[in-house]
């Protein structure tokens, strides 16, 4: 089996820095709060980290809107406290990726305030602006992805600038070929102070129709979904001249070896897939995100997992997301007893799995009250359950003060439940889901079969899902119960022999398996087959 490189065989685990430590009492997570839980994460084990954004930032979008892409906010840290978290990573044999935001930068970004001065400002076609609709309105019907138009009009200028996300977020002009130079060094500065790969944010959104036609209504919009999804979002994401930039992107990333370039793509799963590109000179890694949206069953994550199997490049290499910053939580959507059925799936499954803080302790979404709501969507777009916040609270780590997070009130409220669920308790409780992550992780490190080898479809059968990973000679059959009734797993017929090497409920190591495996409700299985 040829060898596999580090973001193929590896863990990501995703640092939202706000909400990881605070190292200063104010409230809010920084560099140096990451960099004193380095040893948690190498406990864990898992390789890599991704860190949402930390640059200089009016924090409109909580960082996704940037006004200086080489530095770091001030919450935050500064430069010095950056290489020393990455040295410190290093030092540790974890790598460390960066979120990269080209889409748009802040309204407070530079770049933006010359573009902004006049029509005539060198800067101006940085950024996207257009004259008035002959009725005076904006250019076209594109809407933002926060709520309201994605066009605002600037008196000064007497023209509209656009953005995907928030007036604060103006998109930057992919097809001007200096905004691409100037954001290609932005990638070469990072990468040579060290860092291991970039996970870019709405990658499929960079370019745009040049005609910007009308996006066509969706049929399928309803009360109650996001005001975006009024419209199918045709022209204004994922136009066929996007592959061209992302292969740019990945050749300045290919100009340093070893290093990762992971896309942020909501998309279809064939639309998805052209982003590993043609020749695979797109992404390393377009984000997978159908674990998120699946109906939680067996038949259909099966389904899921075979059509994403099947749909993949040659030689392109899969990945698996549960939750992320924008998504509600694991434990919230699944439940308890399931979140780690889907612990063991994203752990067992063929392909770099990214693993969201707080997951691995089992961290639910936590009610924001009204006056402590944050995220601009939620204050957009209120009473729907779009906000974010709910899975961006702070990571409880013991029984002290403000779970041990900050000695300050914490910028959002911690879970409620933080007394018992912290990293402390249930790291001293051999039974819980942060040593059934600790377990599976060391399991898939150790096992070629697990972190590089084949997927095989074993079967469905009612709410048990099987199948089996191998590598060499080895053949390791997971069985996953994703119902409330016991399951018998019968092992296949040619290797009918295997003993257990780990069950969800942590209570089962090296039972040996004659035939057939009985599974308890929601239980999970990995079985090494003789
Ligand atoms: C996707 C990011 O994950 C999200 O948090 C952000 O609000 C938007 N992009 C805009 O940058
Ligand atoms: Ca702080």
């Amino acid at each position: 089996m040829a060898d596999t490189l580090w973001w193929q065989h590896g863990i990501v685990y995703q640092i939202y820095p706000r909400s990881f430590q605070d190292s200063n009492g104010d409230g809010i997570g920084d560099l140096e709060g990451i960099r004193s839980r380095l040893d948690y994460l190498v406990g864990l084990g898992v390789d890599a980290i991704w860190i949402s954004p930390f640059y200089p930032s009016p924090m409109a979008d909580f960082g996704y809107d940037i006004s200086d892409y080489r530095g770091i906010d001030p919450l935050f840290g500064r430069l010095e406290d950056f290489d020393r978290l990455l040295a410190d990573a290093h030092a540790r044999g974890l790598k460390v990726i960066l979120d990269f935001v080209p889409n748009h930068s802040s309204d407070q970004h530079p770049w933006f305030h010359q573009s902004r001065a006049s029509r005539d400002n060198p800067k101006r076609d940085w950024y996207i602006w257009r004259d008035p609709a002959p009725d005076a309105g904006p250019p076209n019907n594109w809407l933002a992805n926060f709520g309201g138009p994605a066009w605002t009009w600037d008196s000064s200028t007497s023209q509209y600038y656009y953005h995907a996300f928030l007036p604060e977020q103006p998109d930057l002009n992919w097809r001007n070929p200096d905004v691409r130079e100037a954001m290609f060094d932005v990638l070469r500065f990072w990468l040579d102070r060290g860092v291991d790969g970039f996970r870019v944010d709405v990658i499929w959104h960079l370019m745009k129709d040049e005609l910007f036609r009308d996006n066509p209504p969706n049929p399928a919009w309803h009360d109650g979904m996001p005001s975006i999804d009024r419209l199918l979002q045709v022209y204004s994401c994922d136009r066929p001249e996007i592959h061209e930039v992302v292969a740019q992107l990945r050749a300045v990333i290919d100009g340093y070896p070893d290093r990762v370039l992971i896309g942020e793509i909501y998309l279809p799963l064939e639309r998805l897939v052209a982003y590993y590109g043609e020749g695979l000179e797109g992404a390393h890694l377009p984000f997978n995100f159908q674990l998120i949206f699946a109906a939680w069953n067996a038949g259909e994550i099966a389904r899921i997992v075979r059509d994403y199997e099947a749909a993949l490049p040659q030689g392109g290499w899969p990945n698996w997301v549960l939750s992320n910053h924008d998504q509600k939580r694991i434990a919230t959507r699944v439940g308890a007893a399931q979140a780690r059925i889907a612990a063991m799936l994203l752990l067992t499954l063929r392909g770099t799995p990214t693993l969201y803080y707080g997951s691995e302790i089992g961290l639910e979404d936590v009610p924001i009250p009204p006056g402590r709501v944050q995220d601009p969507w939620e204050k957009n777009e209120p009473g729907l359950g779009f906000g974010r916040d709910p899975a961006r609270t702070p990571m409880p780590w013991d029984g002290s003060e403000n779970a041990g997070f900050s000695t300050a009130t914490p910028w959002l409220p911690l879970n409620p439940d933080c007394e018992e669920r912290n990293v402390a308790r249930l790291s001293a409780d051999p039974a819980s889901i942060l040593n059934l992550h600790r377990r599976l992780i060391a399991l898939r490190r150790s096992h070629p079969a697990l972190n590089r080898g084949d997927y095989v479809h074993a079967h469905v059968e009612g709410d048990l899902y099987a199948y089996e990973r191998r590598s060499g000679d080895e053949r390791l059959l997971i069985g996953l119960n994703f119902g409330h009734r016991p399951q018998r797993l019968t092992l296949p017929g040619d290797a009918p022999e295997g003993r257990l090497l780990l069950s969800t409920a942590l209570d089962r190591e090296d039972e040996p398996v004659h035939g057939a495996a009985d599974l308890r409700a929601a239980e999970g299985v990995i079985i090494r087959l003789a």
